[in-house]
């Protein structure tokens, strides 16, 4: 990749001292949260949907945004479980058969291929609706006006104006050469808006942002958003698929058009490299005293190799 001439701040060890705490505390969280009181083969399907895989990135992205803005603690757990729902819901979803008929998603089978399509399709939904039921609690820990702003930011990020919406896009793209910015609109909703949402969702968890903080945050969150997806693009030609933990070569072999397919590989890590420069700067901008886990999870999108 590209070198990206912005300093880090945190290197890589920092980073990892940072997300371990709060990565035991989101699966613990999930673990509590998830499936439970399901009908057996619904429940267990949630759970093997959430549980034990993938990145954690939205939950760590809500949680770093959270802290940046001295947000309340029970507010933030809840909204980084609730993004990561949802993103579990939209993978189980993106592989059935419908979509991307994928057989291998966190490096074990996909949810269909293990319990079935309907219990898929089940599970999803069931994985979108607990999203909603975690944000509301009725134990006073999150204020009324709280719980109302992270439903509503989530449910744009999910819904046709964000995730649902970039996949309805993504699916009727198949086999077109888009033009970039036919491409930005689709990456920017199907990934960067719930990626953008968590931010967003993460800064929500304080009722006294300056608005200029919250611009600059969100900023940062559509930059980040959409070079994650520029990077998926990437990954899905350069990694092999045990790396990644999902079939490569996929992007490809179905003729979706990519960043990769539009401007070669060199041209989509040019990308990327100038989406985490923009999310730097927006950084900078924000004003706020300390920014450096966000700073270093947008370092982390790029340079990733899963
Ligand atoms: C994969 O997301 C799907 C996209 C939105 C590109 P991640 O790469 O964050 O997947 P996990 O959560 O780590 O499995
Ligand atoms: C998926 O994009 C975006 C979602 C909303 C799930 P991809 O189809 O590229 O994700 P992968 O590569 O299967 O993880
Ligand atoms: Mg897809
Ligand atoms: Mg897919
Ligand atoms: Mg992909």
């Amino acid at each position: 990749m590209t070198a990206v001439h912005t300093a880090p701040g945190w290197d890589t060890q920092r980073l990892a001292a940072w997300s371990g705490p709060h990565l035991s505390s989101v699966e613990a969280a999930l673990s509590a949260w998830v499936g439970v009181d399901a009908p057996v083969k619904l429940g267990d399907a949630m759970r093997y949907a959430v549980l034990d895989g993938g990145k954690r990135l939205r939950p760590l992205l809500v949680l770093a945004a959270s802290e940046a803005v001295g947000g309340v603690a029970a507010a933030a757990l809840r909204a980084a479980c609730a993004t990561e729902l949802i993103h579990a819901y939209s993978l189980v979803h993106d592989d059935l058969p419908c979509m991307d008929n994928d057989v291998l998603r966190r490096g074990k089978p996909t949810v269909h291929v293990q319990f079935g399509e309907a219990d898929a399709l089940l599970a999803g939904d069931a994985l979108q609706a607990l999203a909603f039921e975690l944000l509301t609690p009725d134990d006073g820990s999150v204020e009324p006006t709280v719980q109302a702003t992270l439903c509503r930011l989530l449910a744009r990020a999910a819904g046709s104006q964000g995730m649902a919406g970039g996949q309805a896009i993504d699916l009727a793209s198949v086999g077109l050469a888009l033009t970039e910015a036919q491409l930005r609109e689709m990456h920017r909703l199907k990934t960067g808006a719930l990626l953008q949402g968590s931010v967003d969702m993460g800064a929500a968890c304080s009722q006294q942002v300056a608005p200029q903080a919250l611009a600059a945050l969100s900023a940062y969150g559509a930059a980040l958003g959409l070079a994650f997806q520029v990077v998926d693009d990437i990954l899905d030609v350069t990694a092999d698929s045990q790396t990644l933990g999902k079939t490569a070569g996929k992007d490809a072999a179905a003729d979706k058009p990519t960043y990769v397919s539009l401007l070669g590989l060199d041209g989509a890590r040019e990308q990327a490299t100038q989406l985490l420069g923009e999310a730097l700067a927006a950084l900078e901008r924000s004003g706020l005293p300390d920014t450096n886990a966000l700073r270093a999870l947008a370092h982390m999108v790029v340079d990733r190799d899963r």
